[in-house]
Parts: C-alpha cells; sequence; structure tokens
C-alpha cells in the first residue's frame, strides 16, 4: 500500500543503488519538484549532491531566500548559489517582446547554470572523483507528456526555460518519475521541508520578467516585487491560497493613467490581478475573490507602491485568455 514514508524509503534506496558511490548535481529552481528531488537525493547521498540555484534576480519577494536560507537549513544540502541578476538585466535591456524575453532568459539560464555545472565538474575532478548524474523533479504527468522516455536531459521540467544540449554527460535521476503533484507535496512534507516552498503556486521559469508588461528594469522589478507580496500577503491571509491556482500580479508598465493621490494629481502605474482557479492550467477561470479581499490589497498596493495608482482585476476566463499576459 502507498504511504509517503515507504515512497521515501524506497527512493532512497533506488537513488544509492543508481549513484553509487559517485556524485551528482541538482539545479534548484525555487518550485517544489526540484525542491523535493534534490532533497530525496541529498537523504540518500548526502554532501555528494551539489545543489545549483541561478537567481535571475527576477523571482519574488523571499523566494531566493527561501531557497538559500530555510530549504538549506531543513535539509543540510551543499548548495551553490549563483547571483546572475546584472547579466540577465543587460540581456532583457530593451526587450519588450513576450516571446523574446522568454528566449533571452532561457539562453542565459542554461549559460549560467552550465558554467557552474562545470566548475563543480573541475571540483570534483580535482579530488579525483567524477559527477556522473544529473538530478530532475520530473513528474509522472512529465513522463507521460514527452512519451514516456528517458535519455536527454531537460532542465525544461525545473525551470521551464528550455532544454540542455544533446550531448550531455550525465546519467538522469528522477526520484518523482512515478508521482503526482500532490504525492511530491507529501513526500516534501515527509522530508520536513519548509511550507512555502511545499504548497507553492506555479510560477513561471522566466518570473517576474513576463509580468511586466513592457521593459524590465531593475526598478520596476521591485515594484512589482512590492505589489505581488502585497496580494500574496492578503490572499493568504484571508485563507485562500488552497482555492486559489495561482494568481499573478503584472506590472503594465507602458501603461499611465490619471489618479490623485495625497494632494496631487499622479500620473502612475496600474498593476492587475489576475486569480484564477484550475485543475491543470490547460484551462482556467478566473476567481470570484471576495470584495472586501480585494479592496484590502487594492488600498495597501496604492498607499505602500511608489508609482502606482490604480489596481485592477482581471475577469477572463482561458480561453481565451491565457493565465500569464505574456
Ligand atoms: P498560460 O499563461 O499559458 O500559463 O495560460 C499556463 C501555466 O504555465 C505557466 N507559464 C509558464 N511556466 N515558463 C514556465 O515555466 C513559461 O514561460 C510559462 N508561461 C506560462 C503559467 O504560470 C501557468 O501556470
Amino acid at each position: 500500500t502507498w504511504t509517503t514514508g515507504s515512497v521515501v524509503e524506497e527512493q532512497i534506496a533506488l537513488i544509492r543503488e543508481q549513484v553509487g558511490n559517485k556524485r551528482a548535481i541538482c539545479g534548484l529552481s525555487g518550485g517544489v519538484d526540484s525542491a523535493v528531488a534534490a532533497a530525496l537525493v541529498n537523504k540518500a547521498i548526502g554532501d555528494r549532491l551539489t545543489c545549483v540555484y541561478v537567481d535571475h534576480g527576477l523571482m519574488r519577494k523571499g523566494e531566493t531566500e527561501q531557497v538559500e536560507k530555510d530549504f538549506v537549513a531543513a535539509t543540510g544540502v551543499q548548495l551553490k548559489v549563483v547571483d546572475a541578476s546584472e547579466r540577465f538585466l543587460n540581456a532583457l535591456k530593451g526587450v519588450t517582446d513576450p516571446e523574446e524575453k522568454r528566449k533571452i532568459i532561457g539562453r542565459e539560464f542554461i549559460r549560467v547554470f552550465e558554467q557552474a555545472q562545470a566548475e563543480i565538474v573541475a571540483e570534483a575532478g580535482a579530488h579525483g572523483e567524477s559527477v556522473d548524474f544529473l538530478v530532475q523533479g520530473t513528474l509522472y504527468p512529465d513522463v507521460v507528456e514527452s512519451g514516456g522516455g528517458t535519455g536527454t536531459a531537460n532542465i525544461k521540467s525545473h525551470h521551464n526555460v528550455g532544454g540542455l544540449p544533446e550531448d550531455l554527460q550525465f546519467q538522469l535521476v528522477e526520484p518523482l518519475r512515478k508521482l503526482f503533484k500532490d504525492e511530491v507535496r507529501m513526500v516534501g512534507q515527509e522530508l520536513g521541508l519548509p511550507e512555502e516552498i511545499v504548497q507553492r503556486q506555479p510560477f513561471p521559469g522566466p518570473g517576474l520578467g513576463i509580468r511586466i508588461v513592457g521593459e524590465v528594469t531593475k526598478e520596476r522589478l521591485d515594484l512589482l516585487r512590492d505589489a505581488d507580496a502585497i496580494a500574496r500577503e492578503e490572499l493568504t491571509a484571508a485563507g485562500l491560497d488552497r482555492e486559489i491556482w495561482q494568481c499573478p500580479v503584472v506590472l503594465l508598465a507602458d501603461v499611465r493613467s490619471v489618479g490623485v493621490q495625497g494632494d496631487g494629481r499622479t500620473y502612475g502605474h496600474p498593476i492587475v490581478l489576475r486569480p484564477v482557479s484550475s485543475e491543470d492550467a490547460m484551462t482556467a477561470d478566473w476567481s470570484r475573490l471576495p470584495y472586501d479581499v480585494l479592496a484590502r490589497i487594492s488600498t495597501r498596493i496604492t498607499n505602500e507602491v511608489r508609482d502606482v495608482n490604480r489596481v485592477v482585476v482581471d475577469v477572463t476566463s482561458k480561453p481565451p485568455g491565457t493565465i500569464e499576459w505574456e
């Protein structure tokens, strides 16, 4: 019979069998799948696993710290953090087209990740050890979708920003291949991972980069991070996290509207709230949030976030609207 404890035990044994006394690498994205996969492998082979976290500077408030501090504290995992935020900002300079943004973020991500990977391999090599395995948080639905094969490594499932080259020298370790999302969360809980990671709602690999309609700049990212943090705080306080599939918060950076704040006229940007309910993100309906929750979010964002003088709610289902705005 299926119990979370038995899944953990079984996977740890299988990982040990597969990896032997070799070393493994795992990319962390901040999401639940890569975190649980890494925690499992860490439990199986300890510090023969090295995790890599590429900070692209497009995460929401507190998320990088969750990985750097809370995840490490909960697992004791060996973590290499690469702060690449400047590099991503430079690469995104002047870019407004959504698919172009995705391409650039994916490309930069792979470059930074591969460089970190090469450093880890070289370091191990200097000690006469080899890194032969790459851990992936592939879930059962991903396996089915991709036709069931393993083979070439693809970090899409972790980072959703593109694939690794075909000539990859690693064998894959995929301890979540038989699990559905809710089972992965249960395994994560069993392994003592922070609630914020285990219960995290979907968040796109390109992060806030595709939630700024217009050019991505540091100032706009900071502004959007503040607005997003307020929305998340209020939704959590209202107990709505389980009801909502996800709630993108979008900055319309290229739009301005007139407002009146304090004793003057303002000409600021709108923030869009996009709360949706969904089963699988293929279709979605807009969430009928309580008016008082919407009112609190709106009041707080317009009071606390500079340059924002309007909050609007997206009431479009999917189709025709996608969940994200870009
Ligand atoms: P859409 O906007 O297509 O989103 O209705 C469906 C789901 O996918 C997420 N999403 C992405 N995830 N990379 C990702 O990893 C992306 O480029 C991307 N675009 C959308 C979105 O958050 C939603 O959960």
